[in-house]
């Protein structure tokens, strides 16, 4: 795949699967943006992609917080001129009960796994209209057709809603030709994941049929065939990457 001159936005990039999707766009050539509220990790993905030839910018930003969100939207105009291709990857997760988790808890986990995604899209999508061209692609999780089996019921609950803003945005972006995706990992070996320890996850990967963890780089294969133009009449799809976790 080459998406030379494509440039590409991958939230949460920094680490995990984020800087599986970013690299791999970088060796496709891309002009990628990441976005992390951690810089240094933003940084070093950018580094990295940069040494192997492709151009790269690191943007520090809060992507639940709409005025950050218009900023780095701004820094990445401003340093390659639009956005092609948007991934909002960045998300967070906890191992928690539905009775042990406070009101405060429940909205960040709203807004930094859910609201981020209709921020940053909305944000986005004028220009991707006007040119007429533009991909998203949203990460959702199994957890959001499961319920939370480790992770909590907010990080559930606004996984599903991933997954039904993903529809609602592909009905409205279709006419302008514009596809609009969500990738659905099962379990990934990342630093969300290792967070479980290893009771947890040997139980879990007993329950895959693959019997073990996907890597990011299974996710990142997905988003960017979602991301190419051989995906250009998908759109409002869910993509399961479960090892067979979940068949529907
Ligand atoms: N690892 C899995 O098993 C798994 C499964 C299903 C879905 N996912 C989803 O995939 C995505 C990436 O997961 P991962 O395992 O790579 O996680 P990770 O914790 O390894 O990496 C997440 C990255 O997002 C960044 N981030 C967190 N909050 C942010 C914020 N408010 N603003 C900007 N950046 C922020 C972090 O700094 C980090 O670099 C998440 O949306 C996660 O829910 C992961």
């Amino acid at each position: 795949m080459d998406f030379i001159d494509k440039v590409t936005v991958v939230t949460g990039g920094g680490q995990g699967i984020g800087r599986a999707i970013a690299l791999a766009f970088g060796r496709c050539e891309a002009d990628v943006a990441i976005v992390d509220l951690n810089i240094d990790a933003a940084r070093s993905t950018a580094g990295e992609i940069q040494r192997n030839g492709a151009r790269a910018i690191a943007v520090q930003s809060d992507v639940s917080v709409e005025a950050e969100v218009k900023s780095a939207v701004s820094q990445i105009n401003g340093a390659f001129g639009r956005v092609d291709i948007l991934v909002n990857n960045a998300g967070i997760c906890r191992k928690v009960t539905v009775m042990d988790i406070s009101s405060e808890e429940w909205d960040r986990f709203l807004a930094v796994n859910l609201k981020s995604v209709f921020l940053w899209s909305r944000e986005v999508l004028p220009g991707m209209i006007e040119r007429g061209y533009g991909k998203i692609i949203n990460m959702a999780s199994s957890a959001g057709k499961l319920g939370g089996v480790v992770a909590g019921s907010h990080y559930a609950a606004a996984k599903a809603g991933v997954i039904c803003l993903t529809k609602s945005l592909a009905r409205y972006a279709a006419p302008h030709r514009i596809c609009v995706n969500a990738v659905c990992p099962g379990t990934i070996e990342t630093e969300l994941t290792s967070a479980w320890g290893e009771e947890t996850k040997a139980a879990f990967a007993a329950a895959v049929p693959f019997g073990e963890f996907g890597t990011p780089e299974d996710v990142a294969g997905a988003v960017l065939f979602l991301a190419s133009d051989s995906a250009k009449y998908i759109t409002g799809e869910i993509v399961d990457i479960n090892g067979g976790l979940i068949m529907d």
